[in-house]
């Protein structure tokens, strides 16, 4: 849906650039929990992340919070036509160091924002803001260092649960320049930071400024490395993954990419991690099934990387029944052409026959898995490793152990 942004200034004080839905799509694809329950978006906006995390969660209860009384109408007026049942808008001032008590004492298990990037005055009440969410010691920044999106994210993290995913579209400065080490350094001690994603520089309206996308956990991490991107028109590019320490340094795709020289990008689902389950429905089953049931003869739509399923609100797997969801990777177990029957679910549910295996990987390996399977060598691969004449079969132990080459 596109909305009227007349309200939207250029150059203003509340720094209002509003994603471009398309980004906003790929950035909510970016995380890898598949429920949530609730939902936080500090500076929404007109609700360019809003709107695509009722996409993805759509169950969940939505709070948005933004200064501007001119964003209030649109964000009610497109989430009541999304029909997004659970919406709250409040109009406030995110730097507002009483935010938990107005939500009293509410806690978010997913935030999304994209703050505005403003220098601000210091506050008396950021003090408290900053020791509330564990990052104390950036209240002896300079007031040329301290900017309004760490004061979000400081928020965030005061209004998050234990373990709560997060994303935040951050300037450039915040992810490379030196003069933000002192804040990288913060928050990698403080959170478990997952990935970062560098963004086009198109991304937003009105403005041409680099940005990445930063996931992370509201919990402390135990050094483990981070796994960095770029976005393209291809979609988002096979990580290289660095180590803590590198990442105070810099976070930024363009500077690890070159640092790195030229990497082959092969891999195995083991080796990141994947899981893969098979489908319950046995043909029987799938006929008398009331529910929406994916099937091999359901790869039948345009894009094998935009796939819309039936059902919703489905209720989670249980023995016997696995469901595919938004994020899942689909392919086929069986069958005479199982290497073309290949696709990522980007909305609703379904039932999985036993013929389809259902595989989840972390969010930022999605599209090179994809792409990788989809290429020429991902085919000749999946050929390869599949077994049988006529109807063919990939085991499950083949699947995770073949290697995929991002193309
Ligand atoms: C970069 S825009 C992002 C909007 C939306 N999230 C998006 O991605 O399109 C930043 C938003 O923060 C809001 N904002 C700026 N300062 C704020 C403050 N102190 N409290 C609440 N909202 C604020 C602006 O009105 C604007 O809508």
């Amino acid at each position: 849906m596109r909305m009227r942004l007349d309200f939207e200034p250029k150059g203003d004080a509340l720094g209002r650039y509003y994603t471009d839905p398309a980004v906003g799509q790929v950035f909510i694809s970016l995380f890898d929990r598949c429920q949530a329950s609730s939902i936080l978006d500090l500076g929404s906006g007109a609700g360019s992340l809003t709107f695509a995390a009722a996409r993805r969660w759509i169950d969940a209860r939505i709070q948005t919070v933004d200064v501007d009384l001119g964003a209030e109408e649109h964000i009610r007026i497109g989430m009541a036509s999304y029909g997004h049942l659970y919406h709250n808008h409040l109009v406030a001032d995110v730097l507002d160091e009483n935010l938990p008590e107005i939500f009293g004492g509410k806690r978010f298990d997913l935030a999304v924002c994209n703050p505005p990037y403003t220098r601000i005055k210091w506050r008396e009440g950021f003090s408290r803001i900053l020791a509330e969410a564990g990052m104390e010691g950036l209240r002896t920044l300079s007031p040329w260092t301290l900017s309004s999106d760490i004061m979000f994210i400081a928020q965030i993290l005061r209004l998050a649960e234990p373990g709560a995913e997060v994303g935040v579209i951050v300037p450039d400065g915040l992810i490379s320049a030196k003069r933000h080490r002192a804040v990288r350094q913060a928050l990698l001690e403080r959170v478990r930071v997952m990935r970062v994603v560098q963004l086009p520089r198109r991304s937003f309206r009105g403005t041409e400024a680099q940005a990445h996308v930063i996931v992370f956990r509201n919990e402390r991490g135990r050094g483990e490395s981070i796994e960095i991107s770029n976005l393209d028109t291809d979609g988002v590019s096979y990580p290289i993954s660095v180590a803590k320490d590198d990442a105070c340094i810099r976070m930024d795709y363009g500077y690890h990419r070159s640092t790195k020289g030229h990497l082959r990008n092969a891999f195995s689902l083991r080796s990141i991690g994947a899981e893969i389950i098979r489908g319950s429905l046995s043909s029987a089953e799938a006929r008398q099934c009331y529910e929406p049931v994916f099937h091999t003869s359901s790869f039948n739509q345009p894009s094998a990387f935009d796939y819309r399923l039936d059902g919703s609100s489905l209720t989670p797997d249980r023995p016997g029944r696995r469901i595919a969801q938004s994020g899942d990777i689909l392919l086929a177990r069986v069958d005479r052409e199982l290497q073309k029957k290949i696709c990522v679910v980007r909305q609703g549910q379904a039932v999985l026959t036993d013929c389809i295996y259902r595989i989840r990987v972390p969010a930022n390996w999605r599209d090179s898995v994809i792409r990788g399977l989809l290429s020429d060598a991902g085919q000749a691969a999946l050929v390869g490793a599949a077994r049988g004449v006529g109807a063919r079969m990939l085991s499950k132990e083949d699947l995770l152990d073949l290697e995929i080459v991002t193309p």
